[in-house]
């Protein structure tokens, strides 16, 4: 489940720091990028988009599934970069929404996959199962 031996890190981070780049984010100006690696070497990116109403800002690593899914992506997802803003030292952890929707694409495909939370002085390696135990899934509603 969710290996790790063939993962390319620092392509992924690249990914997701170059997605970072098109972030919509001058409310906040904190921008991110996400990254999902699939197990055929495929590579979805997102950052966020923010709204002048605040509270419907879409997050990267939402944006990067919603492309995944969208292009019909439901199996395989091995591991998933995310990077905040250039300088920030500590690793930046998906949100709560976040967890909850990269789970939905975890657990169709049966992997756990691995989170690169990355900081300027630290990236953080974490598995999905990890951040978001217990996880309320697909499976739940068979
Ligand atoms: N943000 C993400 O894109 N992903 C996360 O996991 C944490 C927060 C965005 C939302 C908002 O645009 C900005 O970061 C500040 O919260």
């Amino acid at each position: 489940m969710g290996g790790g031996a063939e993962i390319d890190r620092t392509e992924l981070i690249a990914a997701a720091q170059a997605a970072s780049q098109h972030s919509y984010s001058p409310y906040s100006n904190y921008a991110v990028g996400a990254a999902l690696l699939f197990e055929d070497g495929a590579i979805f990116t997102g950052t966020n988009i923010e709204n002048a109403s605040y509270g419907l800002a879409l997050c990267a690593e939402t944006v990067a599934a919603a492309k995944a899914m969208g292009e019909g992506r439901r199996d395989g997802l091995l591991a998933v970069a995310v990077t905040g803003p250039e300088n920030n030292a500590t690793p930046i952890t998906p949100c709560g929404r976040c967890r909850q929707i990269l789970n939905e694409l975890a657990q169709l495909g049966s992997t756990d996959p691995l989170i690169l939370c990355v900081g300027s002085d630290e990236v953080r390696e974490v598995r999905l199962s990890v951040l978001l135990p217990s996880a309320f899934g697909p499976a739940h509603l068979e």
